[in-house]
């Protein structure tokens, strides 16, 4: 399995979920963030000096799937995420080793 992790635009989230949603995939995790990529924010001009004003607002969205579904997923979150703009967001992808679902105990690898 893989944890693919997505940082995305908030007004971007529901195309991401309703594209995870075609390919079938069956849980997700979103949370609201904060974070800044390489442009580091909003940059402000004040008195001739360039400042940080903010981390942006973005949204995380979280998906384990199954290996064999990993491509398929990010390409789906990646044509549903992007504006072409910067700040569209990032992806970030890991190995999953084991999951449990606590009500029945039952592990999936
Ligand atoms: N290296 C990183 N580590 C952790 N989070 C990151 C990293 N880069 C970006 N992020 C997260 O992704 C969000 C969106 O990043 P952003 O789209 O600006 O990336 P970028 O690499 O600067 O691409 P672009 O040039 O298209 O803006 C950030 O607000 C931050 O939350
Ligand atoms: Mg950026």
């Amino acid at each position: 399995m893989k944890l693919i992790k997505s940082i995305v635009r908030p007004n971007k989230v529901d195309e991401v979920k309703d594209a995870l949603a075609r390919l079938n995939i069956a849980g997700m995790t979103v949370t609201e963030v904060r974070g800044h990529g390489k442009q580091k924010g909003h940059t402000a001009i004040y008195r001739g000096k360039e400042y940080n004003v903010s981390l942006l607002p973005k949204m995380e969205v979280e998906v384990v799937v199954a290996d064999a579904l990993a491509d398929e997923a990010i390409k789906a979150i990646v044509d549903a995420a992007r504006t072409g703009e910067i700040g569209d967001g990032r992806v970030f992808v890991f190995p999953v080793l084991e999951s449990y679902r606590i009500r029945t105990g039952e592990r999936e690898v």
